[in-house]
C-alpha cells in the first residue's frame, strides 16, 4: 500500500478480532517510530509494549475503563524520557515531548496501517495510573497508549472540508 493510501485511509478502530500481531510486524512498526522526526535527534521516547492480559486491565481501567481496549492483542504506551530533553531543551522540553510522541504514534499508526493492523491514538488516561501499572521512573512519561490489533471495522469518520481549517498567509485569511 502506498504512504499516501494510507495517510488518507487510516482511521482510529475500536473493534477488534481475537488474533494475534506477529513479531515481525511489531518491529516494523517500532522501526516506524524510532524513524520518526524528533527534537534534536535525542530519541527521547519509550515504548512499552503490552500483551500481558493483566497488565492491559489495569491500563484499560486507567483509560476511562474504555472497555474496547481489551479486544485489542496489543498496546504500544509511548513515553518520554523528559529528563534527557530538559538537559537540552530546558524551555521546550514539555512541548518537544508532546510533539515527538504524537509523530512517533502517528508513524507507527500508519505503518501499522500498511500492514492490515488497525489501532486507535488513546489519550484519555490517567497518567499517574499509567506511571504506577508500568513503574516508569520519575522523569519519564506517558503520551499516547496505542490500541493495535486486526479487524474488519469500516472507516465512518467524516471530516470538515478543507475550508474550515485552511487560511492563507495570515489567521482567517482566504
Ligand atoms: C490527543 C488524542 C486523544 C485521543 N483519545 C482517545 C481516547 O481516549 N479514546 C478513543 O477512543 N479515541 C481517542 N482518540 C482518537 C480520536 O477520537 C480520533 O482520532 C478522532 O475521532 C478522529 O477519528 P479518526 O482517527 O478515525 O480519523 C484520540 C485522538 C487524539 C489525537
Amino acid at each position: 500500500m502506498n504512504a499516501g493510501k494510507v495517510i488518507l485511509e487510516r482511521f482510529s478502530c475500536r473493534d477488534y478480532k481475537d488474533k494475534k500481531i506477529s513479531n515481525k510486524h511489531l518491529a516494523k512498526i517500532l522501526e516506524a517510530g524510532i524513524k520518526s522526526p524528533n527534537a534534536g535527534n535525542l530519541q527521547c521516547w519509550k515504548f512499552v509494549v503490552v500483551n500481558d492480559l493483566n497488565i492491559k486491565e489495569q491500563i484499560t481501567k486507567a483509560s476511562l475503563n474504555q472497555r474496547w481496549m481489551m479486544q485489542a492483542p496489543l498496546f504500544i504506551v509511548v513515553c518520554s524520557n523528559l529528563g534527557k530533553l530538559k538537559r537540552y531543551y530546558p524551555g521546550k522540553y514539555k512541548l518537544y515531548a508532546i510533539q515527538d510522541t504524537a509523530i512517533a504514534s502517528e508513524n507507527m499508526m500508519l505503518m501499522a496501517y500498511s500492514l492490515d493492523i488497525k489501532s486507535c491514538f488513546v489519550g484519555g488516561f490517567d497518567e499517574k495510573a499509567i506511571k504506577r501499572i508500568l513503574r516508569l521512573p520519575d522523569d519519564v512519561e506517558a503520551y499516547t497508549i496505542i490500541t493495535l490489533g486486526y479487524s474488519d471495522e469500516k472507516n465512518k469518520k467524516e471530516r470538515n472540508s478543507l475550508n474550515y481549517s485552511l487560511s492563507y498567509n495570515m489567521y482567517g485569511q482566504y
